[in-house]
Order: structure tokens, then C-alpha cells, then sequence
């Protein structure tokens, strides 16, 4: 499927509410749109990301309601309209770690809207956030090695930032800072999952 996405100004797309820069999808996605999230969305948000990061899961990391509305510009949501009602069916968010590095983090599709390509859109609209950032490189620390690799990520071992940057990157708080630099204290965290990286 080709996406791509449109600026659309005056909020005149899809619920018409007005208001937030939006996008909107073509390429036989008219009924999908991919905008920047706002405080309203968080409590749909959490729940998307809800299922994921269970315990017995553990695919995405769960966050307390703060740190989702903390990080709010990070995000975008996928809006699908369903037995005509616009629903929050997918979330993403794009991390700049470093002045050339950014993590995608928190891409969730509903388990029921699967397969629609909307995480496809999604992964779009933050790729594009990427280099809107002229940033050079994305992370990702996923299970979905298939769905990342055909964006063009690939796996990555070891170090990927020279020691002066892991020295500085050290000091993050960040749960996501301290994956990507595979600090010990986080390897739970990361069993099973895969590092990638994508080259803009
Ligand atoms: C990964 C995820 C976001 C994909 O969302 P989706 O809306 O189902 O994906 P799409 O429909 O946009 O698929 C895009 C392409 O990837 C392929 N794809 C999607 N999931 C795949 C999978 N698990 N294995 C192989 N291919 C997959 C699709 O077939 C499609 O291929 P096409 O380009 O040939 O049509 C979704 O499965 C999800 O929310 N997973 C749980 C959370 C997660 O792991 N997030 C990533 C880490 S941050």
C-alpha cells in the first residue's frame, strides 16, 4: 500500500473539530488518519499500550498516566472511523535521544485493527517527524523484527554511539535511554527482543 501523508490545514479533515495540525491518509486509507496527539487521547493511550505491557507480554513498556502526559509531544494517533465514530485505534511516539539519533517507542495497534496497515501510518508520520529533525539515525528495541525490517531497520549488537556520547546518554532517567545503551540493570526488560537500527 502506498502512504503517504498530507498536511491538512484548518482542522477541516475527518471529526472537522478543528484546532490541532493534522494528517490525513490517502492511498485507500480514507477512513484513517495519523495526527499529533493531545492531552484528551492519554487515557486511550494508556489503554492501547495496556494489553502490551503486561507482565506475561512485556512487548511495550508500561507507564504511568504522569509520564504519558509529560511526553505528550512525542506522540501520534491513529484515528479509524468505525460504525461512524472516529476511535483511537494505534499510538507511536518518536524519542530524540541525541542531536542525530530518535527511538520509536510506543507503537501500539489495537489487537482488533491489526493488519490495516495502521502501524504502517503511524511508523510513516514518526519517520517523517525524524527527518522533519534532520536526524540521521532510529532506534527500535522490538519483537516485530518483520514489520521494522521492511522499513529498512536492521538488527544491531553492541555499542552504536562513540563513549563520549554513552557517557553523557548514561545520565538519562530514561527507562528507553538505558535499553538502547543495554545497561545490565535494564536486560530484563529486553529478553527476547531485538535492537534495530534505520539509517535515514
Ligand atoms: C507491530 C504493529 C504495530 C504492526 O501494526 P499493524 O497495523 O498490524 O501493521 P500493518 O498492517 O501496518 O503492516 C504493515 C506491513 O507489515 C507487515 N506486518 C505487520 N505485522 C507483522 C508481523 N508481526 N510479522 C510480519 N509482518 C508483519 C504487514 O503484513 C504489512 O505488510 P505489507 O507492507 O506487505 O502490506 C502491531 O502488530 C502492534 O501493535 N504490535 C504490538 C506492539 C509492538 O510490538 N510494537 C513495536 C515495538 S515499539
Amino acid at each position: 500500500m502506498d502512504v503517504r501523508h498530507t498536511f491538512v490545514e484548518g482542522g477541516d479533515v475527518a471529526r472537522g473539530d478543528g484546532g490541532a495540525d493534522r494528517w490525513r491518509y490517502d492511498g485507500g486509507m480514507q477512513d484513517t488518519i495519523v495526527r499529533p496527539a493531545q492531552p484528551a487521547d492519554v487515557l486511550a493511550i494508556r489503554d492501547l499500550v495496556r494489553p502490551y505491557a503486561l507482565n506475561e507480554h512485556h512487548i511495550l513498556i508500561p507507564r504511568d498516566l504522569v509520564a504519558y502526559y509529560e511526553s505528550l509531544p512525542e506522540f501520534v494517533v491513529a484515528e479509524r472511523l468505525i460504525d461512524g465514530e472516529w476511535r483511537i485505534v494505534g499510538c507511536g511516539a518518536l524519542h530524540v535521544m541525541w542531536s542525530d539519533l530518535a527511538e520509536v517507542r510506543t507503537l501500539a495497534v489495537a489487537e482488533n485493527a491489526k493488519g490495516h496497515g495502521i502501524g504502517r501510518a503511524i511508523l510513516t508520520v514518526l519517520l517523517d517527524r525524524a527527518r522533519d529533525y534532520s536526524l540521521k539515525k532510529v532506534f527500535c528495541l522490538t519483537f516485530e523484527v518483520e514489520f521494522f525490517g521492511r522499513f529498512g531497520f536492521e538488527p544491531i549488537e553492541g555499542p552504536v554511539v562513540p563513549p563520549e556520547v554513552f557517557e553523557e546518554m548514561l545520565r538519562s532517567h530514561d527507562v528507553g535511554v538505558a535499553e538502547f545503551l543495554d545497561l545490565a540493570r535494564v536486560k530484563p526488560n529486553t529478553l527476547g527482543n531485538t535492537r534495530m537500527m534505520l539509517t535515514l
